[in-house]
């Protein structure tokens, strides 16, 4: 269709571009699409049907077909690809017109491209996109943020291609700046979290009772059906499904045991660290995935360090729901790290976040959506200052009857051997969190012991040193 007037042009049509472009174009939105492959710009021509849709590969077309003020969405790997777009797109756009970038995007350069392209008049929203190629297709999650008068103007086509939740689109305005890659980085830490505990189970059930990967499934499947109904569990009970075509096993058992990562959950750990927010479980999923690339030294390792045979003796049954409570507490755990970090975040950087609209957004499309966030919408509005997770009155039975369940799946997992690090530390940063008494006492005697930090007394207000020996 030769059109000379398009609603928004997205550069970038690998699949999650050109998903997001079929999905706007479902909405009635007109978009021009812009890649410097040919197959990709071909490819979405063939498959935007009668839409109005087209894809150019040159760079002076696409800005010349679109309408003023232009809106420009670019799905682009995060880091330099981003700075290399923006740079050929300056020269060509006017003041008044927007960059959206819809990438994993780190949020200082978000930041960095905001007060860039401000001083040129051209506006800039960072907006998280969640949910992969089904999600930018069908509906995804996304965390916009920049300037609320700015996505204003996007809103609408935002809202109309967003995923639905009781017909609530999974979209909102998070805050200023950069609040809206933030939100999705740590939206990945947690993630990441997820994944870990998941693997853990799977491994338990694994190692330690032999169970087939059709029992694994089944059990996958019906942990779906209740209180750790997810995406993650989903795909997991789909993965125990699929038969490997090359050979006669199930593909699980063909993938080699050494996990990758973009980095947006060592990104999450690392801010956290910087907030002095404790995310115990997000920082060992990153630091499990790093030792999972450790292989030919864990072979290695195996011929030399010793320890219990990986198996245990537990009626079954037992054993998978005692499994299912101790995952359900790790999983309130996690998204009470992740929400945690993210207070810390909106004091830091003035982002105004509302934890409620980010649990709401949440419940759908993205890769983190579950059950569960709709009591963690409900907690966060019946108490928005509400200080932690662990605490919110319509979840702290659930919390407290579950944790004699992790208990004895960790030392199931340590008696075993059967390593548990993300279950352990989602239990410990329960008994932290609620220990009224801390062994930092110690900490900050052997501080000033050594290096004569100093330290506080419980009786007396001030900084005090002793001279130790
Ligand atoms: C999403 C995903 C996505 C992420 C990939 C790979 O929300 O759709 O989080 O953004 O990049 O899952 O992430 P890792 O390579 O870091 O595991």
């Amino acid at each position: 269709m030769s059109k000379e007037e398009y609603d928004i042009g997205m550069i970038g049509l690998g699949v999650m571009g050109r998903n997001l472009v079929l999905n706007m174009a479902d909405h009635k939105f007109s978009v021009i699409g812009l890649d410097k492959d040919k197959d990709k710009v071909d490819a979405l021509k063939k498959e935007s049907g009668d839409h109005d849709v087209t894809a150019v590969q040159s760079l002076d077309e696409f800005i010349s077909k679109l309408k003023e003020p232009r809106a420009v969405m670019m799905l682009v790997p995060a880091g330099d690809p981003v700075d290399s777009v923006i740079n050929e797109l300056v020269p060509v756009l006017e003041k008044g017109d927007l960059i959206i970038d819809g990438g994993n995007s780190h949020f200082t350069d978000t930041n960095l491209r905001l007060e860039q392209l401000g001083k040129k008049g051209i506006h800039f929203i960072g907006v998280g996109i969640s949910g992969r190629e089904k999600g930018a297709r069908f509906g995804p999650s996304m965390m916009p943020g920049g300037s609320k008068e700015l996505y204003a103007q996007v809103k609408p086509i935002f809202e109309a291609v967003a995923a639905k939740v009781e017909d609530d689109p999974c979209v909102t305005y998070l805050g200023p700046g950069s609040a809206g890659h933030y939100v999705k980085m740590v939206h990945n830490g947690i993630e990441y979290g997820l994944m870990q505990l998941i693997s853990e189970a799977y491994d338990l059930m694994k190692k330690g009772m032999d169970m087939s990967n059709e029992e694994l499934h089944e059990v996958f499947s019906k942990w779906n059906k209740g209180k750790l109904q997810s995406f993650l569990i989903e795909i997991t009970a789909d993965i125990f499904d699929k038969k490997d075509d090359r050979t006669e096993s199930y593909l699980v058992d063909r993938i080699l045991d050494s996990a990758h990562q973009k980095g947006t959950g060592k990104w999450t750990s690392q801010d956290a660290m910087e907030l002095q927010a404790p995310v115990p479980t997000m920082d060992i999923a990153v630091s499990m995935r790093d030792m999972s690339a450790y292989k030919e030294e864990r072979v290695a390792a195996s011929h030399k360090l010793n320890g219990p045979f990986p198996s245990f003796e537990k009626d079954k049954q037992a054993f998978i729901d005692q499994l299912e409570d101790a995952l359900y507490f790790a999983f309130i755990a996690t998204y009470a790290q992740g929400l945690a970090q993210l207070k810390a975040a909106s004091q830091a950087y003035s982002y105004h976040l509302k934890m409620n609209d980010i649990a709401r957004i949440w419940r759908g499309g993205c890769i983190i959506r579950a059950a569960l966030l709709e009591d963690i919408r409900v907690a966060f509005t019946e108490y928005p200052d509400l200080p932690n997770l662990l605490v919110s009155p319509n979840l702290i039975n659930e919390i407290t009857e579950k944790q004699s369940a992790i208990r004895e799946v960790v030392k199931t997992g340590i008696d075993s051997g059967i390593p548990v690090p993300g279950l352990m530390v989602s239990l410990s940063y329960y008994d932290s969190y609620r220990s009224k008494q801390l062994p930092a006492n110690l900490l900050q005697a052997q501080r000033d012991d050594f290096g004569a930090h100093t330290y506080e007394r419980v009786d007396e207000k001030g900084t005090f040193h002793t001279e130790w020996k």
